[in-house]
């Protein structure tokens, strides 16, 4: 399978072919003009693909308000797309724990944080993310997140989800992204750590009667999984 990788760094939505991809965006996107700054600048930084795209921010800003989601995990936060449509969409008192390793990449999601008015919503742990959900664990956070976020090292992913189904809630929802791999996961040929890790992953939440999985072909795979 062979899919073009100027397509695939222009929007990631790899799936849809750009007029089907412009359609979706413009019946769904609601962006507000904070974040369409944000995206602007990311675009210019040299890991920018590193981004979720935009309709996926508003899908997932419709899920944290969908579910009424009061308390927010998020693994992988970069300079802040994510967690920026997470937190506006979180009600007044709600909480959202972020976690990065770098506090170079956080710099500018700290500093949109603060304009949008919702630092004070986030709490961001630098460091690797497996030590902060050890600590979560430890500090008494089982069982209490509403929507936990995954989208950071790709082989760490099978610890985040473990992690995520002990810190989420029964009824709550937890979301994997980059679940496709760029098409990857179908192609024999690619056997790189990522893509083994994501395929492993897939193949058990497929079968994990602790969840029920959607894996939706939005960006990159969203595989959403609602804790039981
Ligand atoms: C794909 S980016 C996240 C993109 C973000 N969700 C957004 O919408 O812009 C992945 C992030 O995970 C972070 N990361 C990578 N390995 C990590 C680890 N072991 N622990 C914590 N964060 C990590 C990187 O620093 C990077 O900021």
């Amino acid at each position: 399978m062979c899919f073009h990788r100027m397509t695939i760094m222009a929007d990631k939505s790899y799936l849809l072919d750009g007029r089907i991809h412009h359609y979706v965006v413009a019946h769904s996107l609601r962006e507000p003009e904070i974040l369409r700054r944000l995206r602007e600048e990311t675009a210019s930084h040299p890991q920018a693909i590193m981004q979720i795209p935009p309709e996926q921010g508003e899908l997932l800003g419709l899920l944290v308000r969908a579910i009424g989601a009061r308390k927010v995990l998020e693994i992988g936060v970069f300079t802040g797309y994510s967690s920026l449509c997470v937190a506006l969409a979180l009600p007044t008192g709600g909480r959202l724990i972020a976690c990065d390793l770098s506090e170079e990449f956080t710099k500018t999601a700290r500093r949109y944080w603060k304009e949008a008015g919702v630092d004070d919503k986030i709490e961001l742990r630098i460091a690797p993310a497996i030590e902060t959900l050890g600590k979560l664990v430890d500090e008494g956070h089982e069982g209490s997140f509403d929507f936990a976020f995954i989208d950071a090292d790709k082989t760490n992913y099978q610890h985040y989800y473990e992690y995520a189904l002990r810190l989420v809630r029964s009824g709550g929802l937890i979301a994997l992204d980059n679940m496709l791999q760029q098409g990857r996961v179908v192609d024999p040929e690619a056997k790189d750590d990522s893509t083994l890790a994501i395929r492993e992953l897939n193949d058990k939440i497929a079968r994990d009667q602790r969840v029920q999985a959607s894996l939706l072909p939005i960006a990159d795979g969203l595989m959403l999984a609602l804790r039981r």
